[in-house]
């Protein structure tokens, strides 16, 4: 039997019926209000009866200051998690198990979408163009250290809406440029206070956050992102890579995090993530999943030499919503093509 077909029964994560795992794609189909819709649990619920076993939400926002995409769904109240119910009991009828990944954009974003100026580690604003709405990026205000317990506290009200909602687990955006990675990046963070310049003070805003989670869901419920290295015109990785791996990694793991998911957004896995991964398999016993457009191939040799417990895919699972059956029956891959985006299908 193919290794991404056997079930993860690990006391680090909860039990899941194969390693096939649907990474979080912003799709940008929630309501002008941010709720989630019937064709979204239709969307979702196809990848569960396809066969997938673990499906992670869209980014999905937790308050109003994190927001910077078109249509993004929230669960920055009741009435939002009250939205995902349907979505969440259609995967569990299917047999799936679904999380929701809590998204806080910080300075990649503008004010079209937070109201004030966005929030971040830093007053400078990000470079280039927001394709969200084709304007640059907003001016951020830097938050005052002051400030940071109410945005945590916004992370675990949405953690608790989540769990309350029935989502199986949660999963932590810490990386991709958002906010928490606006803390853990030298090239952004230019504090002088006790959440910026050494690396343990660039990690405390992403270890305080963990820790407040901790404090609201089991362990075995709580997944975070993190992107050290990933592809932006070129390969892009923290510049202290090494030193941030070394402190950060065994930090999560000593708060009583057990699960990682090393993601390197749209980029060659084996030149980012999978050395990532090859750096921490040694500090990290617990679930480390992963992936981006793998082959089967690779996928099975990944999880055979002990690097992935579980290994995602975006756009092929945007093109195959019944991978994990396919790769059950043997069947081919239909290729991802862009178009696919513009539909809920
Ligand atoms: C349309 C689209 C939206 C995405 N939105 C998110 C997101 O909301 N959160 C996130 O962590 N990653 C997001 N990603 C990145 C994917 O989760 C994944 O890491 C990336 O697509 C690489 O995997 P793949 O090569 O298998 O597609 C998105 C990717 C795509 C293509």
């Amino acid at each position: 039997m193919s290794s991404l077909l056997k079930k993860l029964d690990s006391e680090h994560f909860i039990p899941l019926r194969n390693r096939v795992v649907m990474s979080a794609m912003s799709r940008g189909f929630a309501t002008p209000d941010h709720h989630a819709t019937d064709d979204m649990r239709a969307y979702y619920a196809r990848r569960a009866k396809g066969g997938a076993g673990l499906i992670l939400t869209e980014g999905t926002l937790i308050h109003k200051s994190g927001d910077g995409w078109n249509n993004a769904p929230y669960i920055a109240s009741d009435a939002h998690a009250e939205s995902w119910k349907p979505v969440v009991d259609a995967v569990h009828e299917a047999g799936g198990a679904i999380a929701c990944q809590l998204w806080h954009c910080g300075r990649i974003s503008h004010s079209d979408y937070t109201g004030d100026a966005p929030v971040s580690s830093t007053n400078q604003a990000a470079a280039g163009i927001n394709r969200q709405n084709g304007k640059p990026y907003g001016e951020p205000r830097a938050l005052d250290a002051s400030e940071m317990p109410t945005i945590y506290g916004y992370y675990a009200d949405a953690a608790k809406r989540a769990i309350g909602a029935g989502f199986d687990a949660i999963e932590l955006h810490i990386g991709h440029g958002y906010l928490a990675d606006q803390f853990l990046d030298s090239r952004v963070n230019d504090r002088t206070d006790e959440y910026g310049g050494s690396v343990e003070n660039r990690c405390r805003f992403a270890l305080e956050l963990v820790a407040e989670i901790l404090k609201h869901v089991p362990a075995n419920r709580i997944l975070a992102r993190i992107s050290p290295s990933r592809f932006m015109g070129g390969i892009y990785e923290w510049p202290d890579l090494d030193e941030m791996l070394d402190y950060f990694i065994p930090q999560l793991w000593k708060l009583g995090l057990r699960a990682i998911d090393v993601s390197c957004a749209n980029s060659d896995y084996f030149e980012t993530s999978g050395k990532i991964i090859r750096k921490i398999r040694p500090n990290w016993p617990g679930v480390i999943m992963g992936g981006a457009s793998l082959t089967q191939e690779q996928a099975e040799a990944e999880i055979d030499a002990g690097y992935l417990d579980l290994v995602t895919w975006g756009r092929l699972f945007m093109a195959n919503p019944d991978l994990a059956n396919k790769i059950a029956k043997g069947e081919p891959w239909t290729p991802y093509e862009d178009a696919m985006r513009e539909v809920l299908a």
